[in-house]
C-alpha cells in the first residue's frame, strides 16, 4: 500500500477538521471513514457506530477539491454527504491557497531574475554579452530550447539571425524560409505572437504542414520601427499563456532599448570621428602634402595595430591618435611651415614644436586626452635620439611608434611640390635599414607583414 495522500492527510488531521468530524459522528451518531483515491484510510471516526442504521446502507461521496480530479473519498451514511460537503469545501480552499502560493512564488522569481536582469543589461557594453545574458534569463523562466535574435537588414530586406541560443539553435541560421514566416509576421504588423501548435499555423502549414512545437515571438522596435524580433522556439508543443508573452516583449523591449542606445552612440562616434577628421585634413591643407595623407597614415597605423592584435577601444586610440598626429601643426606659421627651402636651426625648432603644441591643444579636450602620447612622442625615435624629450625603445608609447613609421613611410612614398616619391620597395629597404634605430623592429616587421593588404585598398 502507498502512502496516503499527503495533501488530504494534512487538510483532515489539522485540529479545526479534526474537531468538526468528531462533533459530527457524535451528533448524528455515524461513523466516518475518510480515505484517498488509492483506497489508504486516512480517519475513521466514530469506530464503534455503524454505517448508518442498517448496515449495508454504506454510501461513497468523492472529495474533489474544486477540480476534476477525485482525491479521496468519504465513506458512510447519507449523513455523510454534508461531511463530504465540508471536507470538498475545506480542501478547495487549500488547493486555491497552494495555487496561490506556487504563483507568488514564481512571480517573485520572475520578479529577481528579471531584478538582475535589468540591474546586469546596463553595465553590458557588447551586443553578445548583452545577448547571452538575455537569452539565459528568457531560457530560464519561459524553458525555450532555441533563442533567436532577429534583424532585417536594411539592404536586403531579408532577416538576419544576429544571435542564437541554445544546444540546436545553429539550425535556424540562416533562417529558411518556413522559419521565417512567424518572425516576418511579427515584424510587419508589429504585434508579438503566441502559436502553441505549429502545426495549427496555416501561413507555416502551406510550405510545411507537419511542423510541431511552441514558438513565442515578439517585436524590437528600434528608433520608433519594428526592426527585428527574438523567436522562442520550443520543439516539443507546450502550452504557453499570454503571461509568458507579456514576459518575452518586457525582454524584447530591453533589447531594443540596448542595440537603440548602441546605434545612436555609433552615430555619435562617427559623427566625432568625421569632425575630427575634417580638422585633420585643414592642418594637411596647410602642409605640403598633395592630399590624403591623413587618410593613409591613418591606414597604416590601423594595418599596423591589426596585425600586432589591437583591437577594440585600443584600435579606437590608435585610429583618432594617427588622424591627429599632427594637429599642433595649426600653431606653426605658414612661413615656416611652408618654407621651400632648407629650415634653419631656430625654424626647424619651431617645427619641432607641433608635437608639444599638439599636446597643449588636446589637454584641453577631455574626449581626447587619452590620445595625447600618441601625439605628442610621434617623432620620438627607437635610439632616443628623436623628439621632444629624448625617450628610447620601450619607453615611447605603442601608438606613437605605430605612427612613426606609418607617417615616415607615406611622406617617403608621396609626391612633393619639389620631388617625387619613392617607391614602395625604395622606401621599404628605407625602412629595414632604419629598423631599431629610429624605428621599433616590432612595428616595422608588422608594417611590412600588413603591407599585402595595404595594397589592395
Ligand atoms: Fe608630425
Amino acid at each position: 500500500m502507498k502512502n496516503p495522500n499527503p495533501f488530504l492527510k494534512k487538510i483532515i488531521s489539522r485540529k479545526n477538521t479534526a474537531k468538526i468530524l468528531n462533533d459530527m459522528s457524535a451528533r448524528l451518531n455515524i461513523r466516518i471513514l475518510i480515505t484517498d483515491a488509492g483506497d489508504n484510510i486516512i480517519a475513521d471516526i466514530g469506530r464503534d457506530g455503524e454505517f448508518g442504521n442498517s448496515s449495508n446502507s454504506m454510501v461513497i461521496y468523492p472529495i474533489n477539491a474544486g477540480g476534476d480530479e477525485q482525491i479521496g473519498f468519504v465513506k458512510g451514511n447519507e449523513g455523510c454527504s454534508l461531511v463530504a460537503s465540508i471536507i470538498d469545501c475545506v480542501a478547495e480552499i487549500e488547493s486555491d491557497k497552494r495555487d496561490l502560493t506556487s504563483e507568488l512564488l514564481s512571480k517573485y522569481r520572475e520578479i529577481n531574475l528579471f531584478y538582475d536582469f535589468a540591474e546586469n543589461i546596463n553595465i553590458r557594453k557588447d551586443f553578445n554579452d548583452m545577448a547571452m545574458l538575455t537569452s539565459t534569463q528568457i531560457s530560464e523562466l519561459l524553458n525555450a530550447d532555441s533563442i533567436l535574435i532577429i534583424l532585417k537588414n536594411e539592404n536586403t530586406g531579408l532577416l538576419e539571425v544576429v544571435f542564437k541560443f541554445g544546444a540546436d539553435a545553429a539550425k535556424y541560421a540562416p533562417l529558411k524560409p518556413e522559419d521565417a514566416i512567424i518572425p516576418e509576421r511579427v515584424i510587419l504588423s508589429g504585434r508579438a505572437e503566441i502559436v502553441n501548435d505549429l502545426s495549427t499555423d496555416v501561413e507555416l502549414a502551406r510550405i510545411l504542414p507537419r511542423r510541431t512545437g511552441s514558438v513565442l515571438c515578439a517585436p524590437l522596435r528600434i528608433q520608433n520601427r519594428v526592426t527585428g524580433a527574438i523567436y522562442l522556439i520550443k520543439e516539443n508543443p507546450i502550452a504557453y499563456t499570454s503571461e509568458n508573452l507579456k514576459l518575452l516583449m518586457v525582454f524584447s523591449s530591453q533589447v531594443a532599448a540596448f542595440i537603440e542606445n548602441g546605434k545612436l552612440l555609433q552615430n555619435l562616434q562617427e559623427t566625432f570621428i568625421s569632425t575630427v577628421y575634417t580638422l585633420a585634413e585643414t592642418i594637411e591643407m596647410r602642409d605640403n602634402y598633395t592630399g590624403d595623407h591623413t587618410r593613409r597614415v591613418m591606414d597604416y597605423s590601423l594595418a599596423i595595430g591589426g596585425n600586432l592584435g589591437i583591437s577594440g577601444e585600443e584600435l579606437e586610440t590608435l585610429k583618432l591618435s594617427s588622424i591627429l598626429h599632427d594637429i599642433g601643426k595649426i600653431g606653426i606659421s605658414d612661413s615656416v611651415l611652408l618654407k621651400p627651402g632648407k629650415l634653419t636651426d631656430e625654424e626647424f625648432e619651431i617645427i619641432k614644436s607641433h608635437t608639444l603644441l599638439g599636446e597643449k591643444i588636446l589637454k584641453n579636450i577631455k574626449q581626447l586626452n587619452h590620445i595625447i602620447p600618441g601625439v605628442k612622442y610621434h617623432h620620438e625615435r627607437y635610439d632616443g635620439k628623436g623628439y621632444p624629450e629624448g625617450l628610447g625603445g620601450g619607453d615611447i608609447d605603442l601608438m606613437a611608434k605605430i605612427i612613426a613609421v606609418a607617417d615616415t613611410f607615406d611622406a617617403m612614398t608621396t609626391d612633393r611640390p619639389y620631388r617625387k616619391g619613392l617607391s614602395y620597395d625604395a622606401a621599404f629597404s628605407e625602412l629595414k635599414k632604419c629598423s631599431g634605430t629610429q624605428f621599433d623592429p616590432a612595428i616595422v616587421d608588422a608594417f611590412i607583414e600588413a603591407f599585402p593588404d595595404i595594397k589592395e585598398k
